[in-house]
This record gives structure tokens, sequence and C-alpha cells, in this order.
């Protein structure tokens, strides 16, 4: 059972209270909530809110109660003992307050101390999860929108594996469709020895693309060639299903520099993977009667969106739609996977809506969206230069993604050797820091936001050493590594012997974030919302600076030992916070 988190433990404390409280009313469930610094007056680190609610359903019932604070002092009075709790009040019109013992949260800080943060990583009621993500299409650019898939959906797969879920990380690439008949037979054309094919001669794949758009636009017999070679790629010609793959295994290479650069794996599924499934799917679909003609084409009507979903195109042809229906029936029945999350931009939207209304009324998801199986979409905003319009450098249209990373890492290079006490640092060391400072600096700039808004992309403001950035967030991590390691103490020795007090307001407050990591992730993986952590995070290391260390001197003093046990507690959640978000923590600056 989860008791990992301190929410659940008092939702279960506030359960057993209510059903006390109001015998009679068997489905209440516990709201209880942490109390935020940021709302003004505290009067507690957590509150429940049931009084008000529960009042409105017994007011008119015989149960001798006289308005909600009354409901609130019952709902504290019912509460049972627990050593979690320090003491508890009633405000207002009922809202009850508590407040934590801080020798419980210093319990709970040392245990994780000894047993490791893992034991604090929240269960979620499902085993496995699908995370579609990146998903970049062969042969054409690999955006910036792309880059926000890969770090959201990456860090959301990060964020579930920790918690317990299977992930099957998959890259839906785009590599089936009509584009690779014209590719195809432009491949033919420039290299009718098909041994002369490979990267270094077909060059850039986004040119290669270009200019046999340019042909099949202009050359009526082209296009006819490239129409043709789409059927008999599908026919399975072993001529035309060689080039396919050569055309797919160079766009691999490329989006796979990428990869490597930002540590993320993935596992390609592309749309060509399902393709041999469609047809039984729609019979499935057309057998449940969800399946009409119109306008020659067939396809599915949902609830709430005057046009249909497109199954099958008026040639004939799949499409999208035909291969998302049949990826999601695959992933649910064949992989058995309970969640099932995609992560595009926003502009996709309506296709997935209509996409789950069709699964929906065919009987695979449920209409309650709060139960498994569901699917969900995850929606981003854009990406946008300083001129306020979508990103893009000066001389090309598109940014190449893998220069946009080279010039993260040069940036941060030079700020990383502008650092006095990079002087003497081997070149491997000053390396390994700019990447990881550069890379997390990109990543952060983007998780930090509410994915659904637009963002400004601006190198300056991510590599800032101050405010709200990855850099800042990973010197101050550095920062406290190095005060443990200049008290010459041996930290696990420490963990061992010493024991953590939280007196000192500054002390207590550092230690309460700390316990709340866990439901921060839930939180996090409930909403598919990275920002969440993000924000946790910064927050961490906002009150370590200035409630706890302006204030609590760790070396030399007499609470030497709780303190250092604190600044180490404070490192482990970051690193966990910076894996979390894909970001390779600094130890020296
Ligand atoms: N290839 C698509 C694009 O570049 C994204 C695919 C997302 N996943 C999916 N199952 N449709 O826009």
């Amino acid at each position: 059972d989860n008791v990992s988190s301190v929410k659940r433990q008092l939702t279960q404390l506030f359960e057993i209270s209510l059903r006390e409280t109001v015998p009679g009313e068997s489905d209440v469930v516990p709201l209880v909530d942490s109390c935020s610094e940021k709302s003004g007056v505290k009067h507690g680190d957590y509150q429940c809110n049931n009084a008000m609610v529960l009042w409105a359903k017994i007011k008119g019932k015989q149960t001798g109660f006289r308005g909600p604070p009354a409901v609130g002092q019952a709902i504290m009075k019912n509460l049972p003992p627990s050593e979690i709790i320090e003491s508890c009040s009633v405000a207002g019109p009922g809202f009850v307050n508590v407040v934590l013992s801080k020798n419980w949260i210093a319990q709970s800080l040392h245990r994780m101390l000894i047993d490791g943060i893992d034991t604090w990583a929240p269960r979620l009621p499902l085993k496995r999860a699908v995370v579609d993500f990146s998903s970049p299409n062969i042969a054409k650019e690999m955006h910036v929108g792309h880059l926000r898939s890969t770090i959201i959906g990456d860090t959301l797969a990060r964020m579930l594996e920790f918690s317990h879920v299977e992930v099957l990380r998959r890259n839906h690439v785009g590599d089936w469709g009509t584009q690779f008949g014209m590719l195809i037979e432009f491949l033919f054309e420039k290299f009718p020895n098909p041994e002369e094919v490979n990267e270094s001669a077909i060059g850039d794949l986004q040119a290669f693309y270009k200019a046999s758009k340019v042909r099949f636009d202009s050359d009526s017999e082209f296009k006819q060639r490239a129409q043709q070679a789409v059927v008999r790629l599908q026919g399975g010609e072993i001529r035309y299903r060689k080039a396919w793959k050569q055309i797919c295994e160079i766009s691999r290479t490329e989006f796979h520099r990428v990869y490597e650069r930002l540590g993320v794996q993935l596992e390609e599924k592309g749309e060509s993977f399902y393709n041999p499934f469609i047809p039984s799917v729609l019979e499935e679909l057309g057998n449940k009667g969800l399946i009409e003609e119109s306008e020659g084409a067939r396809v599915i009507f949902v609830d709430g969106v005057k046009i249909p979903l497109i199954v099958v195109k008026s040639d004939g042809g799949y499409n999208y739609a035909s291969t998302d229906l049949t990826a999601l029936w695959y992933r649910l029945n064949e992989e058995k996977a309970e969640w099932i999350i995609y992560v595009t931009d926003v502009g996709q939207q309506q296709h997935f809506d209509m996409v789950f209304k069709a699964a929906k009324r065919a009987g695979w998801l449920l209409a309650d969206d709060s139960l498994y199986p569901k699917a969900t979409h995850v929606g981003f905003g854009l990406v946008l230069g300083e001129d306020g319009k979508r990103f893009r450098t000066r001389n090309t249209e598109v940014v190449r993604l893998v220069d946009l990373l080279d010039e993260a890492k040069s940036r941060s290079k030079t700020a990383v050797l502008e650092r006095d006490a990079a002087k003497d640092w081997p070149e491997e060391e000053v390396d390994k820091t700019s990447e990881a400072v550069g890379y997390g600096a990109v990543k952060y700039a983007d998780l930090k936001n509410n994915r659904l808004s637009n963002y400004t992309f601006n190198f300056d403001q991510m590599l800032n050493d101050k405010g709200n950035t990855a850099v800042y967030l990973l010197y101050a991590h550095a920062r406290i590594c190095s005060i443990i390691r200049k008290s010459g103490k041996d930290i696990e020795q420490v963990k061992k012997t010493g024991k953590i007090v939280l007196d000192h307001d500054g002390e207590r407050a550092l230690g309460l974030h700390l316990v709340q990591f866990s439901e921060v992730v839930e939180q996090a993986c409930t909403n598919l919302l990275p920002s969440t952590l993000c924000e946790y995070l910064y927050d961490l290391s906002d009150i370590f600076t200035k409630k706890f260390y302006s204030n609590c001197q760790v070396i030399g003093s007499p609470e030497e030992t709780s303190r250092l046990l604190l600044c180490e507690a404070t490192a482990i959640v970051m690193r966990k916070c910076f894996y979390l978000l894909g970001i390779e923590p600094v130890y020296k600056i």
C-alpha cells in the first residue's frame, strides 16, 4: 500500500473520521490538500475541506449539527490519534487545519536517507502505459514541435516509471503515406544503382524531400509514376520496399543523433507497423455499425463534432486516422496498456478527440475518463521566436535541432569557462558540465511552463544563472554538495549516527517541503503536467536558500549533524527532480 505521501496518509485518517462523523453517508471522499504558502495566512500545513459540502448534504436531516463549523469540529474530534499530527484547529466555515508533527517529518526524512528516495515513489493504480511521443516524420523536418514532444514525453515517461508504471515509450514515426511514392521514384532517378544510396550521397534528406516535391508538382508523368509507386510499395514489391527502408534508415540516424544528445530512450513503432492490422480493425468497427459512407469515403461520426472522422479515403487508401485507431486498438488489446498518452501540439487535439470518441463508441474505452483504461492527449503550445512568430533561424526556414543543441552547449561552455572555479578543470569536465547545463537549460525552459501555453525560445534567458532556470537550479545543487564536502564529514556515516531536528522555522519549512515530494510527483503524473514538478523544484531551492541556509549556519554550528543531513536530503530530492526532468546534475561549480 502507498504510505509514501503525507497527503495520502492524512486522507486515510480523515476517511476514518468522516465515516465516524456522518455514519449515514457512505461515499464521502475526503478533500485533503496542503496549504499553500502563497495564499497568505497559513493556519496549518494541510487542510480538510469537507465540512461545507457535507453540511449541504445533511442539513435537512436530523443529525444534530448546527452548521458547517460544528461539522468541522466533529471531523476534527473524530480523527484517530496519529504520530503524523501535532495539532488541529477549525477555522472559518469549518476548515480543519492540521499542523504536522516536526518529529514525524524529521523521522520520515531520516528513513528516506537510509532506505533511499525510491521509497517515496508514488503508486499509481495502473500497471502499464504507452507514452507516444517525439514521433517525427520520415524525410520531413524534425522541428521544434517534435523537440517539445520529445522533452515533455520523456519526462512524463520518467515520472510514470518512477511511480512503478511500466512504460512503453513509443516513437510513432510517420513512415507511411503517399509522400513515399514521390521519394522513391526520385531516389530511383537519382541513384539508378541502389548500392550507391547512403546518407552522405543523399545529403540533407529535407532538401531531398523538397526537390522531389518540386519534381512531383511540375511533371505530371513523374507524378503518375509516384502514385503508382505508392501502390507498388504497399503491395510489397521488393525493390520499392528496399528503397523505402533506405530512406527510413537515413532519417532514423538523424533522429537518433538528437535523442542521444538529449539522453532520451524511445522504441520506434512507426505508422507502417500498424498497417497490416487496419483491415481487421475497420471490419470490427464496421460490424459494430460505426462506419458510414460519406462522399465516397468511409467515415465515423462522433458526438459533438460535425465533420466525421475519415477512416478510408475515397481512393480506398488509409490515412492518419485509420492508423491511429488501429494503433489504439493494438495498444489496448495486444500490449495491454491501461493508459495511452499522446504528446503532440494542441493543433492535433481535434484529431485525438475524435479518435478517442470513436473508440468509446466501439466500447474499447470507457465513457468515464477518470477510469482505466483511458487515453489522453497531452497537447502543448508553440515555440516562438523573439519576434513572437514561430521559432525559426535567421537564414533557414527551419531550425535544425542538432544545431540548436550545439549552440546551447557552446553558449553554456563560454559561461562555464568564465567561472573561476572551472579554471583548472580538465577539458572533459568542462565539456560534461557544458552539456549538462546547456541541454538542461533547453529542457527546463520548455518544461517549466504550463505545456499548453506558447513559450518564447531565448538562449540568454534560459542560460541566465539567476531566476527560474536550470542553470540556477544546477548551481544551487552543486553549492549544497560543496557544503557537504567542505564539512569534511563522511555523510554516509552521519546518516547512520546522526539525528534530524527541526526546531528552527527554516529547518521545519525545508523538511516539510521535502516530505511533500511524493505527492507532487503523483499530482504531476495524474495531470500529466511536468511544470508542477519544476515549480516544486524551484520552490525547494528557494526555501533552502532563503529560509534555511541564510538563517541556519551549517558548518561549525551545534546543529551541524542535523543540518548536514538536511542538506543531503535536499540534494537527493533535487537530483531526483533533475532525473525526472531528464536533466544531468552538476556537482561542482
Ligand atoms: N507524426 C506526427 C506529427 O509529426 C505525430 C504523431 C503523433 N502520434 C500519433 N499516434 N498520431 O505531427
